[in-house]
């Protein structure tokens, strides 16, 4: 069962959590926010750091680029580095600074590609850059310029090379001379291609001290949701509906109250595998081919492991992530069947698909509540949805339809002010 509050969480089981979802958008781009982390790690270190310092660098590395994300198109390469840096350096503080333990790190990401220009680097658009954003940008740099195919050692020189050619102009000089001293060590340079030792990190900042309240967590799944449905226009508040319609069902099953908070967050993170389909697909108005329905059927796998890593929440991992699995065993992807799923998944599949019939798109308006519910009582009546949940939604048909109505649309607001606050500040740039 779900702890009483407080919840306990480790911060950086949060951060490794949300790191590997950010590099799951592109094979391409795999592992760039893990090894970017254990680089910066190196450097921080190499220069003594204080740890709270240190510790802030790290988890700025570990999800620099998330605003990428929102650029649907550009995180397939690591073009847009290079196209709009400021873009998504804005991006990513104004998705991270909603989080208050991340406040410092949004700094950090903020002015992550801000040259130094001999000094003059040090200020960027009348505001102080914290000397752990050029950090940042040099692990950055030495990530990319990696080549995990080859030998890592071998690429040392060249490496080294192509970065002290940009000192001063591009990155600190102090910081290229801390690289140089430390790219002595072959440690170094295999750390950052063997990458399993960003999990013992934790151990050695001693991180598994540092947790976050319950409250805060709601912050943080906020934060969750905006990563998954801020991608596209065409997803931007799917799973706030979802959440709220699953909260106010499992209200009406009897759930206690702290139960249905979780449901809520269940909700929120159905669909965080959805950051490995691709946005042509996520947005295709038509229905989809084999091969991108395949595609599609990966999302609940990758929810289900990406939230491995936070222990505490796992009866919120198994809500999420068996939205797809059906009573009758004809779901995906584990195949469960009635008896192996828990009444929080049966509610979250019902919310779900009611939320995605009654929703509307940029194609097509959404179904009324009443068509919607004839549809999810067929699906019921062929052993496919929890007939008991479908029913209890029956009674509260307007009043379900209503909350994810209103949920909808303020996360529709909030998705066009959040492009509208990232255009201004990148205009200003
Ligand atoms: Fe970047
Ligand atoms: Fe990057
Ligand atoms: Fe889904």
């Amino acid at each position: 069962m779900i702890q009483e509050s407080p919840l306990i969480i480790p911060v950086f089981d949060l951060v490794i959590c949300l790191s590997q979802a950010v590099d799951l958008v592109s094979p391409l781009v795999a592992d760039h926010h893990k090894r970017t982390a254990q680089i910066a790690y190196g450097l921080g270190m190499q220069m003594k750091l204080p740890e709270a310092e240190l510790h802030d660098l790290i988890i700025a590395a570990a999800l620099h680029d998330v605003g990428g994300l929102t650029c649907k198109d550009r995180l397939l390469t690591l073009d847009f580095e290079y196209q709009d840096p400021y873009g998504h350096s804005i991006m990513g503080y104004l998705l991270l600074k909603t989080f208050s333990p991340f406040r410092v790190p949004a700094d950090i990401v903020r002015f992550h590609h801000v040259p130094w220009m001999n000094g003059e680097g040090a200020v960027f658009d009348g505001l102080p850059v914290p000397r752990t954003s050029h950090i940042l940008q040099l692990a950055d740099r030495v990530a990319v310029l990696l080549d995990v195919n080859r030998d890592v050692l071998e690429q040392v020189d060249g490496v080294l090379e192509k970065i002290r050619s940009q000192a001063g102009e591009r990155f600190v000089p102090e910081q290229v001379q801390a690289l140089e001293a430390l790219a002595e060590k072959e440690a170094f340079w295999l750390d950052a291609v063997y990458l399993q030792h960003l999990n013992v990190l934790s151990r050695r900042l001693r991180w598994e001290e540092m947790h976050i309240t319950e409250d805060e967590f709601f912050g943080l799944t906020n934060l969750f949701r905006r990563i998954i449905d801020f991608r596209s226009q065409f997803t931007a508040s799917h799973s706030a509906g979802v959440a709220a319609a699953a909260e106010l069902l499992a209200n009406r099953c009897g759930f206690s109250i702290t139960d249905c908070r979780m449901i809520h967050l269940a909700g929120l993170m159905h669909d965080l595998g959805k950051l490995a389909v691709p946005a042509e697909i996520l947005e295709k108005p038509d229905k989809l081919t084999r091969e991108e329905f395949a595609v599609m059927r990966r999302h609940t796998y990758y929810t289900f492991h990406l939230l491995e890593p936070l222990k505490v929440l796992d009866v919120i991992r198994i809500w999420a992530s068996f939205h797809h699995e059906r009573m009758d065993g004809h779901g995906y992807p584990f195949h469960l069947v009635e008896n192996e799923l828990p009444l929080g998944s049966r509610i979250v599949s019902v919310a779900d698909i009611f939320t995605a019939l009654t929703e509307d798109r940029p194609y097509r308006k959404g179904m009324s509540g009443e068509k919607a519910y004839r549809v999810l009582s067929d699906a019921a009546s062929q052993h496919r949805l929890d007939r008991e949940v479908v029913d209890v939604l029956s009674e509260h048909l307007d009043e379900v339809d209503e909350a994810r109505r209103i949920a909808q649309a303020s996360a529709l607001d909030e998705y066009h002010k959040f492009i509208a606050t990232a255009e201004e500040l990148t205009v200003k740039v």
